[in-house]
């Protein structure tokens, strides 16, 4: 496994490796590190179907408001490391915060996510967050050109949102949605669910529980919006819940449901942390 840090490098690296490999496909995952099961099911996917796996380690500060977690979130670089060599990554990457962003942020080239859907549901409480992340991510596959790129279904949003700047914009390039990973109980895996305490975990399996509720009422036959969530809602009482919303696969809200163009997200705050969950009908 190769270990870069440098952006010049990695360019180097990679012109190289397309040069003497032109048919092989290459894949990148990228991710703010703090790696856990969910991560690595993006890893595994990309080893499966491609032929160089990289993986992105950076914790992207422009996807950060100012009173979010930046300077909280967990960097844990030697387990990260070590997962990914037990993964058989060929390629890290983890730049510094300079080397990304040498500029200050009023000399920087930034993007405009489609407002329809960045400034909704979790655009809504963090405001340019999806701008952020397509900034980020605009980088990254410039840099490394990669063939495919995995992301989480968890970040439903984001993944939406990913998806469509690809079409928009003609990247020649394949974006790989994966499942969602969950631990046994149900809990979505996140690197921020380290935040809560053991109660806090107990707690937070409402949040999946009530989509799972939402699914059954659907599958009996409910089509109606109001009345699914209405269901799920009884499950996540006593939880502060942010949202709980029904949409397509542009973000709008939905009255009715339809198969395979349906969105069910939900976001809860247990002590102070920020979870988000989500199902695909
Ligand atoms: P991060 O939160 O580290 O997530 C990296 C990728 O892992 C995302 O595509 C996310 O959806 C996926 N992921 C996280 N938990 C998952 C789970 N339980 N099951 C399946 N996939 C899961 O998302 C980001 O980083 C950043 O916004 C990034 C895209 C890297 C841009 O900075």
């Amino acid at each position: 496994m190769k270990v870069f840090k440098g952006l010049k490098e990695l360019q180097i690296f990679i012109q190289t490796y397309k040069r003497q490999n032109p048919k092989e496909i290459i894949g990148l995952v990228p991710t703010m590190g703090a790696l856990h099961k969910g991560h690595l099911s993006l890893i595994e996917s990309s080893k499966k179907t491609c032929d160089l796996t990289i993986v992105s380690i950076f914790v992207n500060p422009t996807q950060f408001g100012a009173n979010e977690d930046f300077g909280k979130y967990p960097r844990k670089t030697e387990a990260d490391l070590e997962i990914c060599q037990r993964a058989e990554v060929d390629i890290v990457f983890m730049p510094e915060v300079a080397e990304m962003y040498p500029l200050k942020p009023s000399l920087q080239t930034t993007f405009n996510a489609p407002s329809s859907m960045a400034n909704v549901l979790e655009g809504e409480a963090r405001s340019g967050h999806f701008n952020g992340v397509l900034q980020v991510l605009n980088k990254l596959f410039h840099l490394i050109q990669p063939h495919k790129a995995f992301f989480g279904k968890k970040d439903a949003q984001q993944l939406l949102i990913v998806q469509k700047m690809v079409e928009d914009l003609f990247f020649p390039l394949e974006i790989i949605p994966c499942e969602i990973v969950r631990s046994e109980e149900g809990l979505a895996l996140s690197s921020r669910n380290e935040y809560l305490s053991i109660e806090g975990k107990k707690e937070a399996l409402k949040i999946s529980q009530s989509l799972k509720v939402a699914m059954q009422v659907i599958m009996q036959g409910e089509r109606e919006s109001l009345k699914i969530k209405a269901e799920a809602l009884k499950v996540l009482e006593g939880l502060e819940v942010e949202y709980f919303a029904i949409v397509d696969r542009n973000l709008e809200p939905i009255l009715t449901i339809q198969k395979d163009s349906t969105l069910i997200l939900v976001v809860a705050k247990i002590e102070g942390v920020r979870l988000l969950d989500n199902v695909w009908f």
